[in-house]
This record gives C-alpha cells, sequence and structure tokens, in this order.
C-alpha cells in the first residue's frame, strides 16, 4: 500500500494541465480581440492562431502573475497581448524568411501572399497596442514598447548578418536575445509588474525570461539541423539554405577540416540547397548540434537559479519545469 505521506519530493507538474483552464481564458480574450471588419484579416488571423503553437509566452504572463499572487483579469488580457505581438512577428518573419510552413500548415504568406501577411501582422501589433492602452498601466505600455522595438531590430541585425561566415559568437548572441528572448523577458517582467512586484523581483522574473528565450532560440536553431519537419510544423533546414550562419554552422566552421570548413563558408555565402547532406553530416560529426544544446542548457540553468526570488508554489515548479522541457524539446 502507498504510504499517506511521503518524504520524496512530488512530481514536476506539468505546466500545460496547470495552465490549462487559465489558458481557455486567454483563448477567449484572443477570439473576441481578433474581430476585424476587414474579412481578409478575420481570415488570415484566424488562419494563423487556431494553427495553435505552443502558447509558451502567455504561459509565462500566467505563471509569473500567480507565483507572485496576482489573480487579477488584466492578466488574461496581457496573456493575449503577447500571444498577439509573437503571431505578427512570425507573419513577418515568414515572409522575410520565405518560409512555407508554420504550425504544420502553409504559412500566410505561401497562400495570402506576402503584401496580405505583413499587413495582417501590422493589424495584429496594433490591435495589441489598442490591448495595451485598455489596461491602462503606464508601466506595460513602456515593456511592450521596449520589446516590440528591439525584435525589429534584432530582426534586421540578423538580416545584416546573412551570408556573413565570419560573424562572431556574440553578434549571433545579440540577435537571438534580441530577436526571441526580448518577448519572452517582456512575458515574465509583466508578470512581476502586475503583482507590482519589488524591483529587484520584477528584474529577476526579467532575467529567468531572457535566459529562457536565448536557450529556446539554440534549441530552435539546432533543430533546424537534427529536428524533424513534421514534429516541429515547420520545415527543417532552413538555416542552410538561407545562409544563416547561426551557432551549430559557427561551431562546426571551428572544428572542421579545412575542406570542410571551405564547404560552409560558401554555403553561408551563397545559400545551400545541393550539399545539404553533406554539411548536415559535418555539422553531426564534429558535436556542434551537442554543443549548441550544451549553451542552451548553461542558459536554461541561469534562468533556473533566476526563480530563487519567488515563493515556493506549483506555479515556481512549472517555471522550473520549462527550463528543463526548453533543452530537451524536439517539437
Ligand atoms: C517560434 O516560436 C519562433 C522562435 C522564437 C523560434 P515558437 O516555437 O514559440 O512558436 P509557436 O508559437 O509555438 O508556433
Ligand atoms: C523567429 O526567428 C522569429 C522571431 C523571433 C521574430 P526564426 O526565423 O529563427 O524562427 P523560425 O524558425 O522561423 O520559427
Ligand atoms: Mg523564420
Ligand atoms: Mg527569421
Amino acid at each position: 500500500m502507498q504510504p499517506i505521506t511521503s518524504t520524496s519530493a512530488p512530481p514536476s507538474p506539468d505546466p500545460i494541465q496547470l495552465m490549462a483552464a487559465e489558458m481557455k481564458e486567454v483563448d477567449g480574450v484572443i477570439q473576441r480581440r481578433l474581430a476585424s471588419e476587414v474579412a481578409l484579416i478575420n481570415q488570415i488571423s484566424h488562419y494563423i492562431i487556431s494553427a495553435g503553437g505552443k502558447r509558451i509566452r502567455p504561459m509565462l504572463v500566467l505563471l509569473f502573475a500567480n507565483a507572485l499572487g496576482f489573480q487579477g483579469k488584466e492578466r488574461f488580457e496581457l496573456a493575449a497581448i503577447v500571444e498577439f505581438i509573437h503571431t505578427a512577428t512570425l507573419l513577418h518573419d515568414d515572409v522575410v524568411d520565405e518560409s512555407a510552413l508554420r504550425r504544420g500548415r502553409e504559412t500566410a504568406n505561401a497562400l495570402f501572399g506576402n503584401a496580405a501577411s505583413v499587413l495582417v501582422g501590422d493589424f495584429l501589433y496594433s490591435r495589441a497596442f489598442q490591448m495595451m492602452v485598455s489596461v491602462d498601466r503606464l508601466r506595460v505600455l513602456d515593456v511592450l514598447a521596449d520589446a516590440t522595438n528591439v525584435i525589429a531590430e534584432g530582426e534586421v541585425l540578423q538580416l545584416m548578418n546573412m551570408h556573413d561566415p565570419d560573424l562572431a559568437v556574440d553578434d549571433y548572441l545579440k540577435v537571438i536575445r534580441f530577436k526571441t528572448a526580448k518577448l519572452f523577458e517582456a512575458s515574465a517582467r509583466l508578470g512581476a509588474v502586475l503583482a507590482n512586484a519589488s524591483a529587484s523581483v520584477e528584474d529577476a522574473c526579467a532575467s529567468y525570461g531572457r535566459s529562457l528565450g536565448t536557450a529556446f532560440q539554440l534549441v530552435d536553431d539546432l533543430l533546424d539541423y537534427e529536428g524533424s519537419t513534421s514534429q516541429l510544423g515547420k520545415n527543417v533546414g532552413d538555416d542552410l539554405r538561407e545562409g544563416k550562419p547561426t551557432l551549430p554552422l559557427l561551431i562546426a566552421m571551428e572544428r572542421a577540416t579545412a575542406a570542410e570548413r571551405m564547404l560552409i563558408r560558401n554555403a553561408i555565402e551563397q545559400g545551400e540547397v545541393t550539399r545539404l547532406d553533406e554539411i548536415v553530416g559535418i555539422v553531426r560529426r564534429t558535436g556542434a548540434l551537442e554543443a549548441t544544446r550544451e549553451a542552451a542548457r548553461t542558459e536554461a540553468d541561469k534562468a533556473r537559479s533566476s526563480l530563487s526570488v519567488l515563493p515556493a508554489t506549483v506555479h515556481r515548479e512549472a517555471l522550473l519545469e520549462f527550463c528543463v522541457r526548453s533543452v530537451e524539446r524536439s517539437s
């Protein structure tokens, strides 16, 4: 028979199950706030949003708000806002990256064209700002105006780094901190802002988001070499096809033979389609994927240690669980 009390630690909660009821509320806000009198906007925005996505950023808002004892309804609005901003960046990103698959579906740009995708992305951005104003807290506007601006800077910085095989690792890291980690950071920070946390607690929450987001993008970049298109719901190999110098390639170049290095350099400079398999083989053999995952693990450990400021709650446990999943994930 099972003992009634046990001294062993309880299993980590599944963040998705834990937040299911609250995420339903967020979904309600999303559906209500998507409405537009323009039919094409409804069509495209529903098309991408109904495909789902992991909804990590809204969950961060909710988990931090809960962990710090905030129960007000504004948390659902803010969670929906960060998902709208994220979705807008995806609509724009898929145009810029000329991607054909997202969330297991044809991208909006492939189906409706670039112009419509960019414009509906603008609709989602500006709708998010209308919603922020309705929350009526200047700090919220401050955090999100800053985040959206930095994300745009990150995407443009990345554009400038395309086809550059001599990109320094620090410059690569700057891009991922800007384009991805910044919104994770803002999401975590907003949970603390809602709860009126002290500046030092707010900064620790933000720091968790920044580190988790960095780990998340590092793994995203390695899955572009190691992952499966069906699990990820987006095409693998796109980064190399585009000539994007991500960490797996930068590490592989350092460790490869001179001839292999030339092959990778040329691939980055020109964008490679014909010798993809060979390059993936080099990336694998040099251990560049494991080294990238290790870099992600280091970031996730930093995220974990930022959580020491939070009281011990099931929500804090879920945030710890995100640290594990962001590194181990394959989808
Ligand atoms: C995709 O983000 C863009 C990156 C930062 C890699 P997600 O992987 O969170 O996308 P969805 O929302 O789950 O589709
Ligand atoms: C994600 O960048 C988009 C933003 C964070 C703005 P990527 O281009 O690296 O991500 P995927 O692979 O398309 O999701
Ligand atoms: Mg992309
Ligand atoms: Mg991109």
